[in-house]
């Protein structure tokens, strides 16, 4: 059995800094942080932790310091890809001691982790709040996946691979779907796609593969189809998703706040 546990858009900031004004990110992540050590006995082997991007919000040094300084007191490998509001320099520094990121390029990157193989996919575009699969992440990914053999894989990107229905998200979505879809259409591999950037948790299928978002710690983006509908965030902290690899992939959302309980039937 193979456990990572997704955790998705922290936007952390520099000390003192509120996002947009009025999110505390810092405490967010503190919250998620907490629960994460909460429920550890209870769902683990927890093989690491995966960080789906948007770990920044502002991309500076500080606030991967301060991010790494949070997490540190949870004693599990810690993997993490970029979203559109990192910065791959600074944050190729502050993840560069694990020694799986590349020293130059787009911050791809795959490791057998247990059963399974474990693939980041660089989808920044730095400027930009839409991603891109360029021929570089395509071609990384078309090695990866030959490389992992017949191991199933949980594939990580910032930016679905898929439309949300939340025309203010998908206007800064994912361009490059098609070569992914390609990809993956010619893989014999059981893979699941995990990724972030809409604050939601959604499920779709790509490619004939199941593709899900993890919701935000901090804020979400309400899903609403009108043309005109309003364009930004709630404060909300909806939690992570664990996934679990056993003999098939099974994946759950844990919420921060567990809820009174449990009461006896
Ligand atoms: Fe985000």
């Amino acid at each position: 059995m193979t456990s990572v546990l997704q955790i998705s858009d922290l936007h952390i900031a520099r000390e003192g800094q509120l996002v947009s004004d009025r999110l505390d990110t810092a405490a967010s992540l503190e919250r998620l942080v907490t629960r994460i050590a909460e429920i550890l006995p209870a769902i683990e082997p927890l093989d690491a932790i995966l960080i789906s991007g948007d770990l920044s919000d502002d991309g500076s040094a500080e606030s991967y310091r301060l991010l790494r300084q949070s997490l540190a007191r949870l004693d599990v490998p810690l993997f993490a890809i970029p979203g559109n509001h990192d910065l791959r320099e600074p944050m190729r520094a502050a993840f560069a001691a694990e020694g799986y990121l590349p020293s130059l390029g787009g911050l791809h990157w795959a490791r057998q982790l247990g059963d399974i193989e474990l693939i980041g996919l660089d989808t920044l575009v730095e400027g930009q709040g839409g991603g891109a699969l360029d021929a570089a992440a395509l071609d990384f990914l078309e090695h990866a996946l030959e490389a992992s053999g017949e191991r199933p894989v949980l594939l990580a990107l910032h930016h679905p691979p898929f439309a949300s229905g939340i025309a203010f998200m998908d206007r800064i979505g994912l361009s490059g779907i098609d070569g992914l879809e390609k990809i993956l259409a010619r893989s014999p591999s059981e893979i699941r796609i995990i990724c972030g950037h809409i604050h939601s948790t959604m499920v779709a299928t790509v490619a004939g593969r199941v593709a899900l978002s993890a919701p935000s710690p901090c804020s979400s983006f309400a899903f609403d189809r009108r043309p005109d509908a309003p364009v930004g965030y709630h404060i909300s902290e909806d939690g992570m998703l664990l996934h679990t690899w056993h003999g098939a992939f099974r994946s759950v959302r844990i919420p921060i706040c567990a809820g009174a309980g449990p009461y006896p039937f």
